[in-house]
């Protein structure tokens, strides 16, 4: 695999592939700006997808794409020859003219220009190079990979293309202002073909000088103008979903509405003026806004829920149709999901993992497959783990450390599902490291940190020892789906841990720790087929307990991307109070010098995770 730092030459796109060719390869690319990725396609089907962050350990990484693309490349065991087709977006400019720019400004560092100067997909004249525009990526995202023929799709972010950046048939441009910028794009489908609906746009408030997105009239921008408003950042939105519940209902005046179809978004004037301004005030959660935050996180929360649900309503109603994708940032706002699972009144929905600008690599490297290489769909996407699978003895070797204990498992009638099981029910907190990485914002199963959710105090023993999240945040449950519908509301999967659900309420006090203030719970259903180790992992936690859940947060502290190698996840391991690390059939453990030196470690990395911005 590439190191991070490393560059390395991919070769030359225009020239005849230097092997017989077995395969047609596509390659997708979310480029430049936030989450940057990249999805290869081989007779299209997913083959390997990476966002940036997972490699280089900066969260939501931008800038250029060398790593992901090598990553993707060098996984599947070819070059850049072997690609037919390179297809890419970046949601501010077209990809061509914003490298033009980029050449007189600063925003990439002095390594990336070593690397863009050595590989042709910079500043490519290639006509293997195609940008398209971003909704239409992320409705390909979804759709292509979706296990319906034909449906509806809803696209709704922050930001999308200028509509002048918009070349594609068909979108709906006309007459729209051309500094305008996507906001709401509606779509139908039936096989390979997609349909424009209706877009919904952000209108430029300042003519050529362009605003911040999120200071515009729209559902994501205002989305993140309150996550900008409360956490200082753009890109909290799950945070403001998860205080949303901590707010009281209808104390703050509404923030978005629809009247005839048409978004409403009041002024952001005298009512907006206790910000959380984190130059000033140290601790959050102590601020006497809290309460003032609450109530607005409600309001945004609620107020976001009746326009999706209406706008999924009128969808269904305009086409007739039974099965709705979604895609696009909102797209990860569960509580909403379940909302239009249960209300909108459609008989199947499917939500693209990587619902939020990770997704666009996918999006675009199905826009080549289907519309430019007129392929057909033949791929349904049931699983995110689309990263790399570590061989055994590279697994192994990064356990094998000063201070920590192994147990291997893999003699006769040994199971390191049914120890782990084990552990967990006395209480141990696990990392557990298994498989192909996940691609998108969630843990499934394969990156993820593990723990008893009968135990109230689990979520700040968890809090406290690893994750150092916010309280008011709660943690998520993974269930077998067998037992799903017995402990969870509704009858639908949910695979990706797109959608809340509410807890029964024979189960509440059973799994205390995975069930937020408002009684739901961010559910993960786990089917056999879809993850045998993990299926049985659940199935000997239940044998013991009675209970077929786990706690599953993503493997990473505070500030940190997802683990992505055995060396991240051996990292993340020693420095906080993960008691145990399941790699594939490694148990590692620390030992007795480990105990006497951690209140060092802890000090150390603690200081790391507090100095950063960013929360997962
Ligand atoms: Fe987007």
């Amino acid at each position: 695999m590439t190191e991070a730092n490393g560059v390395a030459p991919t070769g030359s796109l225009d020239s005849t592939s230097s092997m017989a060719k077995n395969h047609t390869y596509v390659l997708g690319i979310n480029a430049y700006d936030h989450d940057v990725s990249a999805c290869l396609l081989r007779d299209g089907e997913i083959s390997y997808a990476i966002e940036k962050e997972r490699i280089t350990r900066q969260k939501h990484a931008g800038g250029f794409f060398q790593e992901v693309v090598d990553y993707c490349l060098q996984a599947e065991g070819i070059t850049l020859d072997d690609v037919d087709l390179v297809m890419r977006n970046c949601y501010v400019l077209p990809v061509e003219e914003l490298e033009v720019r980029l050449i007189y400004q600063g925003d990439m560092n002095e390594r990336e220009r070593e690397q863009a100067a050595k590989t042709p997909l910079y500043l490519s004249k290639s006509n293997k190079v195609i940008t398209i525009s971003h909704h239409l990526a992320h409705a390909y995202s979804a759709f292509a990979v979706c296990p319906f023929d034909e449906g509806v799709v809803m696209v709704v972010d922050g930001v999308g293309s200028y509509s002048s950046d918009i070349r594609e048939p068909g979108q709906l441009t006309e007459g729209v202002n051309p500094l305008a910028r996507e906001s709401e794009s509606y779509y139908k489908f039936e096989g390979c073909k997609l349909e424009t609906v209706k877009k919904v746009w952000l209108q430029p408030c300042r003519g050529l000088l362009s605003d911040e997105f999120f200071t515009m009239d729209g559902l994501g921008a205002l989305y993140s103008r309150v996550s900008s408003y409360i956490f200082a950042d753009w890109n909290k939105c799950g945070e403001v979903m998860g205080l949303a519940p901590y707010g009281r209902a209808n104390n703050f005046r509404r923030l978005l509405d629809l009247k005839n179809g048409e978004l409403q978004v009041p002024e952001w004037d005298a009512d907006f003026n206790q910000p959380w301004m984190p130059d000033g005030e140290k601790k959050w959660e102590a601020s006497p806004a809290m309460g003032h935050w609450e109530d607005m996180a409600w309001r945004v929360q609620h107020d976001a829920e009746e326009v999706l649900l209406e706008r999924a309503r009128w969808l269904r109603e305009t086409t007739g149709a039974k099965n709705l994708c979604l895609a696009g940032g909102v797209a990860l706002n569960c509580v909403a999901n379940g909302r239009i699972v249960r209300e909108a009144g459609y008989d199947n929905v499917w939500i693209q993992p990587a619902a939020g600008d990770n997704g666009i690599a996918i999006g675009c490297a199905y826009y080549g497959h289907l519309a430019i290489q007129k392929k057909p769909r033949t791929f349904v996407m049931r699983q995110a783990t689309l990263g790399v699978e570590y061989a055994d003895d590279v697994v192994q070797r990064a356990g094998n450390r000063l201070l920590l204990n192994r147990k291997i498992f893999n003699g006769p009638g040994e199971s390191i599902c049914r120890e782990s099981a084990k552990l967990l029910s006395e209480g141990s907190v696990f990392g557990w490291f298994q498989g192909r990485s996940e691609f998108g914002p969630r843990a499934l199963g394969n990156r993820s940190i593990l723990a008893d959710p009968r135990r109230a105090e689990m979520k700040d023993k968890l809090n406290k020892r690893v994750k150092f999240r916010q309280a008011f945040r709660p943690f998520a449950p993974i269930v077998l789906y067998e037992r799903a519908t017995d402990i969870f509301d509704g009858e639908d999967e949910s695979p990706f841990m797109l959608r809340a659900k509410q807890v029964r309420p024979e189960w509440k006090d059973r799994i205390p720790a995975v069930v937020h203030v408002d009684g739901t719970a961010r559910v993960q259903t786990v089917r056999r087929e879809q993850n045998e180790r993990f299926h049985n992992l659940l199935m000997e936690f239940e044998k013991l307990t009675g209970v077929p859940v786990l706690i599953n947060t993503s493997f990473n502290i505070k500030g940190e991307p997802i683990v992505e190698t055995p060396q991240d996840a051996m990292n993340c391991f020693i420095y906080t109070g993960i008691d145990y690390l399941a790699l594939h059939d490694t148990l590692v453990t620390k030992n007795i010098l480990y105990r006497i030196l951690s209140p060092f470690l802890k000090v150390y990395y603690e200081s790391m995770a507090r100095s950063r911005d960013e929360t997962d």
